[in-house]
Protein backbone atom coordinates (compact mmCIF):
# COMPACT_ATOMS: atom_id res chain seq x y z
CA UNK A 1 0.00 0.00 0.00
CA UNK A 2 3.11 2.55 0.88
CA UNK A 3 4.70 2.07 -2.24
CA UNK A 4 1.06 2.47 -4.42
CA UNK A 5 0.71 5.77 -2.41
CA UNK A 6 4.02 6.73 -3.29
CA UNK A 7 3.11 6.50 -7.02
CA UNK A 8 0.06 8.49 -6.60
CA UNK A 9 -0.44 11.73 -8.10
CA UNK A 10 1.10 14.75 -6.41
CA UNK A 11 -1.40 16.31 -4.29
CA UNK A 12 1.25 19.36 -2.63
CA UNK A 13 4.54 20.35 -3.94
CA UNK A 14 7.06 22.73 -1.70
CA UNK A 15 10.02 23.71 -3.50
CA UNK A 16 12.76 25.79 -1.42
CA UNK A 17 10.37 27.18 0.91
CA UNK A 18 11.88 29.50 3.11
CA UNK A 19 9.77 31.86 5.86
CA UNK A 20 11.20 34.68 8.22
CA UNK A 21 9.33 36.24 10.51
CA UNK A 22 11.17 39.68 11.17
CA UNK A 23 15.16 38.01 12.26
CA UNK A 24 13.61 34.84 12.85
CA UNK A 25 13.55 32.20 10.35
CA UNK A 26 10.83 29.52 10.67
CA UNK A 27 11.27 27.21 7.74
CA UNK A 28 14.62 27.06 5.69
CA UNK A 29 14.34 25.55 2.39
CA UNK A 30 11.98 22.97 2.66
CA UNK A 31 11.34 20.70 -0.34
CA UNK A 32 8.86 18.25 -0.23
CA UNK A 33 5.86 16.16 -1.94
CA UNK A 34 2.92 15.03 -0.50
CA UNK A 35 1.25 12.09 -2.62
CA UNK A 36 -2.86 10.90 -3.18
CA UNK A 37 -3.43 8.95 -0.78
CA UNK A 38 -0.53 9.43 1.56
CA UNK A 39 -0.89 10.34 5.38
CA UNK A 40 2.37 12.33 6.51
CA UNK A 41 3.25 12.90 10.06
CA UNK A 42 5.45 15.46 10.73
CA UNK A 43 7.25 15.90 14.20
CA UNK A 44 10.06 17.95 15.87
CA UNK A 45 11.02 20.16 18.57
CA UNK A 46 8.38 23.03 19.58
CA UNK A 47 9.64 25.91 17.48
CA UNK A 48 10.83 23.79 14.30
CA UNK A 49 7.73 25.16 12.19
CA UNK A 50 5.48 22.99 11.75
CA UNK A 51 2.02 25.11 11.99
CA UNK A 52 3.84 27.54 9.86
CA UNK A 53 4.65 24.78 7.23
CA UNK A 54 0.70 23.67 7.54
CA UNK A 55 -0.18 27.62 7.81
CA UNK A 56 1.85 27.73 4.21
CA UNK A 57 -0.12 24.79 2.78
CA UNK A 58 -3.25 25.41 3.79
CA UNK A 59 -2.47 29.33 1.77
CA UNK A 60 -3.17 31.00 5.35
CA UNK A 61 0.06 32.98 4.88
CA UNK A 62 2.65 33.03 2.16
CA UNK A 63 6.29 32.22 2.21
CA UNK A 64 9.11 34.37 2.13
CA UNK A 65 10.78 32.15 -1.26
CA UNK A 66 10.03 29.29 -2.53
CA UNK A 67 6.75 27.66 -4.11
CA UNK A 68 3.97 25.76 -2.87
CA UNK A 69 1.61 23.90 -5.30
CA UNK A 70 -1.69 22.29 -5.01
CA UNK A 71 -2.75 19.72 -7.95
CA UNK A 72 0.06 21.89 -9.66
CA UNK A 73 -1.81 25.17 -9.25
CA UNK A 74 0.84 27.44 -7.58
CA UNK A 75 -0.83 29.35 -4.56
CA UNK A 76 1.95 32.28 -4.97
CA UNK A 77 0.07 32.97 -8.20
CA UNK A 78 -3.35 33.61 -6.53
CA UNK A 79 -4.47 37.25 -4.85
CA UNK A 80 -6.03 37.05 -1.16
CA UNK A 81 -9.73 36.25 -2.95
CA UNK A 82 -8.09 33.24 -4.90
CA UNK A 83 -6.43 32.27 -1.71
CA UNK A 84 -9.39 32.02 0.39
CA UNK A 85 -11.18 30.56 -2.19
CA UNK A 86 -8.60 27.89 -2.51
CA UNK A 87 -8.77 27.58 1.70
CA UNK A 88 -12.06 26.87 1.47
CA UNK A 89 -12.56 24.54 -1.00
CA UNK A 90 -9.54 22.69 -1.62
CA UNK A 91 -7.85 22.21 2.35
CA UNK A 92 -9.58 20.96 5.50
CA UNK A 93 -7.80 21.96 8.65
CA UNK A 94 -7.97 20.78 11.98
CA UNK A 95 -6.86 22.59 15.18
CA UNK A 96 -5.88 21.47 19.00
CA UNK A 97 -8.63 23.36 20.26
CA UNK A 98 -10.89 22.71 17.89
CA UNK A 99 -11.80 26.23 17.08
CA UNK A 100 -15.86 25.44 16.69
CA UNK A 101 -18.10 28.74 16.69
CA UNK A 102 -19.63 28.74 20.56
CA UNK A 103 -23.03 30.16 19.39
CA UNK A 104 -23.52 27.81 16.68
CA UNK A 105 -24.49 23.75 17.23
CA UNK A 106 -22.90 20.98 15.77
CA UNK A 107 -24.81 20.53 12.86
CA UNK A 108 -24.42 24.84 11.91
CA UNK A 109 -20.76 24.49 12.49
CA UNK A 110 -20.52 21.93 10.39
CA UNK A 111 -22.86 23.01 7.65
CA UNK A 112 -21.92 26.86 7.56
CA UNK A 113 -18.36 25.25 5.72
CA UNK A 114 -20.77 24.21 2.91
CA UNK A 115 -22.41 27.65 2.35
CA UNK A 116 -19.21 29.69 3.03
CA UNK A 117 -18.12 27.92 -0.22
CA UNK A 118 -21.00 28.42 -2.19
CA UNK A 119 -23.60 25.78 -1.38
CA UNK A 120 -27.36 25.97 -0.92
CA UNK A 121 -28.08 26.45 3.27
CA UNK A 122 -30.01 23.08 2.60
CA UNK A 123 -27.21 21.07 0.54
CA UNK A 124 -25.26 21.91 3.48
CA UNK A 125 -26.95 20.98 5.89
CA UNK A 126 -28.03 17.72 4.59
CA UNK A 127 -24.26 16.88 3.34
CA UNK A 128 -23.56 18.15 7.42
CA UNK A 129 -25.84 15.59 8.94
CA UNK A 130 -24.62 12.67 6.52
CA UNK A 131 -21.26 13.33 8.21
CA UNK A 132 -22.06 13.60 11.41
CA UNK A 133 -23.65 10.31 11.01
CA UNK A 134 -20.42 8.90 9.93
CA UNK A 135 -18.38 9.96 12.18
CA UNK A 136 -20.84 8.69 15.23
CA UNK A 137 -22.03 12.37 16.56
CA UNK A 138 -25.45 12.61 14.93
CA UNK A 139 -27.62 12.18 18.13
CA UNK A 140 -25.02 15.38 19.04
CA UNK A 141 -26.57 17.90 16.21
CA UNK A 142 -28.18 19.91 17.92
CA UNK A 143 -25.57 20.44 21.01
CA UNK A 144 -23.33 23.55 21.15
CA UNK A 145 -19.55 23.14 21.45
CA UNK A 146 -19.61 23.71 25.21
CA UNK A 147 -21.93 20.44 26.15
CA UNK A 148 -19.87 18.19 24.11
CA UNK A 149 -16.67 16.37 25.33
CA UNK A 150 -13.44 16.88 24.12
CA UNK A 151 -13.76 13.80 21.73
CA UNK A 152 -17.23 14.81 20.12
CA UNK A 153 -16.15 18.99 19.85
CA UNK A 154 -12.59 17.08 17.89
CA UNK A 155 -15.09 14.85 15.92
CA UNK A 156 -17.48 18.37 15.05
CA UNK A 157 -14.08 19.86 13.37
CA UNK A 158 -13.10 16.72 11.60
CA UNK A 159 -16.42 16.64 9.44
CA UNK A 160 -16.80 20.77 9.40
CA UNK A 161 -13.19 19.90 7.66
CA UNK A 162 -14.48 17.26 5.68
CA UNK A 163 -17.54 19.04 4.71
CA UNK A 164 -15.98 20.59 1.07
CA UNK A 165 -14.56 17.23 0.33
CA UNK A 166 -10.67 18.42 0.42
CA UNK A 167 -7.83 17.44 -1.77
CA UNK A 168 -5.59 17.72 1.49
CA UNK A 169 -7.11 16.87 5.32
CA UNK A 170 -4.86 19.35 7.78
CA UNK A 171 -4.30 18.58 11.41
CA UNK A 172 -2.60 20.05 13.58
CA UNK A 173 -2.60 18.24 17.35
CA UNK A 174 -5.43 17.03 16.94
CA UNK A 175 -4.91 14.60 19.63
CA UNK A 176 -3.21 17.62 21.87
CA UNK A 177 -5.95 18.71 24.08
CA UNK A 178 -7.37 15.25 24.27
CA UNK A 179 -7.39 12.77 26.75
CA UNK A 180 -5.99 9.40 25.79
CA UNK A 181 -9.71 7.76 25.21
CA UNK A 182 -10.71 10.54 23.08
CA UNK A 183 -7.37 11.08 21.22
CA UNK A 184 -7.71 7.15 20.65
CA UNK A 185 -11.22 7.67 19.34
CA UNK A 186 -9.84 10.86 16.74
CA UNK A 187 -6.38 8.43 16.02
CA UNK A 188 -8.92 5.46 14.48
CA UNK A 189 -11.01 8.18 12.95
CA UNK A 190 -8.28 9.64 10.57
CA UNK A 191 -6.91 6.30 10.03
CA UNK A 192 -10.17 5.62 8.59
CA UNK A 193 -10.40 8.77 6.67
CA UNK A 194 -7.10 7.36 5.21
CA UNK A 195 -8.09 3.82 4.73
CA UNK A 196 -10.61 5.80 2.47
CA UNK A 197 -8.69 7.47 0.62
CA UNK A 198 -7.98 10.47 2.19
CA UNK A 199 -4.86 12.37 1.98
CA UNK A 200 -3.80 13.54 5.17
CA UNK A 201 -1.26 15.36 6.71
CA UNK A 202 -0.67 15.25 10.95
CA UNK A 203 1.19 17.71 13.02
CA UNK A 204 1.97 15.35 16.83
CA UNK A 205 4.09 15.50 19.15
CA UNK A 206 2.65 12.02 19.98
CA UNK A 207 4.46 8.90 18.88
CA UNK A 208 1.48 6.29 19.12
CA UNK A 209 -0.40 9.20 16.57
CA UNK A 210 2.27 8.93 13.98
CA UNK A 211 3.12 5.33 14.33
CA UNK A 212 -0.51 4.07 14.16
CA UNK A 213 -2.32 6.61 11.39
CA UNK A 214 0.77 7.70 8.87
CA UNK A 215 2.65 5.97 6.14
CA UNK A 216 5.54 8.45 6.43
CA UNK A 217 7.26 10.25 8.62
CA UNK A 218 8.99 13.58 8.07
CA UNK A 219 11.08 14.60 10.91
CA UNK A 220 11.79 18.27 11.47
CA UNK A 221 14.06 20.60 13.57
CA UNK A 222 15.47 24.61 13.31
CA UNK A 223 12.91 25.03 10.17
CA UNK A 224 14.44 22.18 8.21
CA UNK A 225 13.83 18.85 7.23
CA UNK A 226 15.98 16.42 8.98
CA UNK A 227 15.16 13.00 8.42
CA UNK A 228 12.35 11.07 6.37
CA UNK A 229 11.15 8.07 7.02
CA UNK A 230 8.38 5.05 5.19
CA UNK A 231 6.39 3.88 8.15
CA UNK A 232 4.72 0.29 7.86
CA UNK A 233 1.58 0.95 9.19
CA UNK A 234 0.19 -1.74 12.17
CA UNK A 235 -2.79 -3.56 11.35
N1 LIG B 1 3.18 34.92 13.43
C1 LIG B 1 4.44 34.81 13.87
N2 LIG B 1 5.18 35.90 14.13
C2 LIG B 1 6.46 35.79 14.54
N3 LIG B 1 7.10 34.61 14.73
C3 LIG B 1 6.40 33.49 14.49
C4 LIG B 1 5.04 33.52 14.06
N4 LIG B 1 4.62 32.25 13.88
C5 LIG B 1 5.66 31.47 14.22
N5 LIG B 1 6.73 32.21 14.57
C6 LIG B 1 8.05 31.67 14.94
O1 LIG B 1 8.43 30.71 13.98
C7 LIG B 1 9.02 29.57 14.58
C8 LIG B 1 8.24 28.33 14.23
O2 LIG B 1 6.97 28.39 14.86
P1 LIG B 1 5.86 27.28 14.69
O3 LIG B 1 4.62 27.79 15.34
O4 LIG B 1 5.76 26.91 13.27
O5 LIG B 1 6.48 26.08 15.53
P2 LIG B 1 5.88 24.63 15.86
O6 LIG B 1 6.87 23.63 15.34
O7 LIG B 1 4.49 24.54 15.37
O8 LIG B 1 5.94 24.61 17.45
P3 LIG B 1 4.93 23.92 18.51
O9 LIG B 1 5.31 22.46 18.53
O10 LIG B 1 5.27 24.59 19.79
O11 LIG B 1 3.53 24.17 18.07
C9 LIG B 1 9.10 29.88 16.07
O12 LIG B 1 10.35 30.40 16.35
C10 LIG B 1 8.02 30.92 16.26
O13 LIG B 1 8.32 31.77 17.33
MG1 LIG C 1 2.65 24.34 16.33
Amino acid sequence: MTSENRNGQVVVRLDGVRKEFGQSVALDDVSMEIREGEAVAVMGPSGCGKSTLLNMIAGLDRPTAGTISVHGDDLGALNETGLALFRRRRIGMVFQFFNLLDDLTALDNVALAGQLSGASARESRKRALELLGELGIADRKGNYPATLSGGQRQRVAVARALMNKPALLLADEPTGALDRESGGQVMELLLDLNRLGQTLLIVTHDPRLAQHCATRLVEFEDGRIARESILERVA
